[in-house]
């Protein structure tokens, strides 16, 4: 495809410069402002990046307007139908689905890294019984690096790959001891016989005194959530994960930023102010009522679990989300759940009304998840932990793209100052 080209013109001086625009795979190309400031002396100015591409990457596409959403290509209708988390993972990471061998080698890797430091678990005993269990998370994995100093050359690709396998590895392992923290209960030890998901259940909900046998459906349907969650392209949590790491900090560091980063309610505490939402509503007669909460601009009220930056249809992984409740909640004999009908009914009605059709506001990826968790028999509280734990792989898979790439620069935007021109120190007697 030729190379287009924009001709930018300052009509107060009739200055022009000749801005490239560099074409992707998919979606909109983008145009480079690299000699802006040097020709026209101007920085471009898009608070929260509503139109500004951050980087090139390879990783996952999303078209908003279509509702499409693929991982190196793979649409995530078939990873979700087809694949597993771990198969997923490698593909993020690697580029590939793998092969036989190169999916053992990968999971064996993963199995016998899920331990963590017996120093790291005293930590645990530090925090409130009623800490977060995000803050304990995010605390936890940054301190990892004051235990692996064996493998933090970021330029070592080596080094990488074992950051790689011990996070993935090790981050059920620091949710369900931040778990069994809040419930003052003993940590229980990974099991490295059980697979990525049946592990992490049996982790949270086993306890010494007695056998605990994990359910298959329950792993197969954290297996999907976590495939569902894996990674959505230059979000805010990866953003910041990226940014973190283009100053060269140590990678454990760039992913406590991304945990931190993704708790915020506009992002991956949705999840869990979704449930708190549903719980407040309560019955189909209150919706009319928090829908008009969530249009009055006097209210700060917003239905959580809607709206998307990029999507401006579906978010398919709701729309998978939604339909994987039917069946979960069936299979666990739990499909009269109130706050499912209620989530359905309060969708029903959302979509009809002008304020969400005009700004298309759909079902996000939030909207459902929490209810699948809470039929599984995870905590409100844990529900963003679960996010992390999925949305890790995909933070690994893009610092590792950046790190990579040898072009990488230190990320430091620019801003538009409008405070106090240069003025004096007044000495306090003039004040
Ligand atoms: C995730 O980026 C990703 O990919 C994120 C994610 C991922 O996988 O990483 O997909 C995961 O974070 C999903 C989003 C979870 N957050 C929520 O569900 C919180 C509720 N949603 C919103 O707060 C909001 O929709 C955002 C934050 C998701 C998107 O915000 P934008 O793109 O900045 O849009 P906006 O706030 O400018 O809204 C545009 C209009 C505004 O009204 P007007 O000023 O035009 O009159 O839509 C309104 C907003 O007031 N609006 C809502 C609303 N979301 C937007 N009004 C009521 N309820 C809402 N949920």
């Amino acid at each position: 495809m030729s190379e287009k080209k924009f001709e930018l013109t300052d009509l107060s001086t009739g200055k022009k410069s000749v801005a490239e625009v560099k074409n992707g795979t998919l979606g909109p190309s983008v145009l480079s402002v690299a000699n802006l400031n040097k020709e026209h002396g101007l920085f471009t100015f898009d608070p929260g990046f509503m139109a500004t591409a951050s980087c090139e990457s390879k990783i996952t596409f999303i078209d908003g307007d279509e509702g499409v959403l693929l991982h190196r290509g793979i649409p995530i209708e078939q990873l979700a139908e087809k694949s597993n988390f771990l198969e997923v993972a490698y593909l993020l990471i690697n580029g590939e689905l793998p092969t036989n061998d190169q999916i053992g080698e990968f999971t064996h890797a993963i199995q016998y890294h899920t331990m963590i430091n017996e120093s790291l678990l005293r930590f645990f005993n530090g925090f409130q019984y009623n800490a977060h269990p995000m803050a304990m998370l995010s605390g936890v994995v940054a301190s990892m690096a004051a235990f692996y100093h064996d493998s933090m050359d970021i330029h070592n690709p080596r080094h990488r790959e074992i950051f790689a396998h011990r996070i993935i590895a090790k981050i059920p392992t620091i949710a369900a001891a931040a778990y069994k923290h809040a419930l003052g209960q003993p940590f229980v030890y990974p099991r490295n016989d059980l697979d990525y998901c049946s592990n992490l259940l049996h982790m949270f909900f086993a306890v010494p005194c007695e056998q605990y046998n994990v359910d298959p459906v329950t792993a197969q349907a954290l297996d999907l959530l976590f495939i569902l969650h894996a990674d959505h392209e230059q979000n805010a949590s990866t953003s910041t994960v990226r940014l973190a790491g283009s100053t060269g900090a140590n990678p454990y560091a760039a992913i406590s930023a991304g945990i931190s980063a993704l708790w915020g309610p506009a992002h991956g505490g949705a999840n869990e102010a979704v449930l708190a939402m549903l719980e407040q509503i309560g019955t189909v007669e209150n919706v009319p009522k928090f829908l008009a909460k969530a249009k009055d601009k006097n209210d700060n009220f917003r239905l959580m679990g809607f709206g998307h930056r990029v999507y401006k249809n579906f978010d398919p992984r709701a729309t998978i989300i939604r339909a994987m409740c039917h069946k979960v909640l069936a299979k666990l004999g739990k499909s009269d759940n109130p706050l499912f009908e209620l989530a359905l009914k309060l969708e029903e009605i959302a979509l009809k009304d002008e304020y969400f059709v005009e700004r298309k506001l759909y079902p996000n990826v939030d909207f459902y998840s929490g209810i699948i968790y809470s039929a599984i028999g995870i905590p409100q509280s844990m529900f963003t932990v679960m996010f992390a734990i999925a949305r890790t792989v995909g933070w690994v898979a893009h610092w590792q793209e950046m790190i990579a790439d040898p072009a990488m620069k230190i990320s430091r935007p620019r801003q538009l100052y409008t405070g106090s021109p240069r003025r004096d120190y007044v000495e306090m007697s003039k004040r």
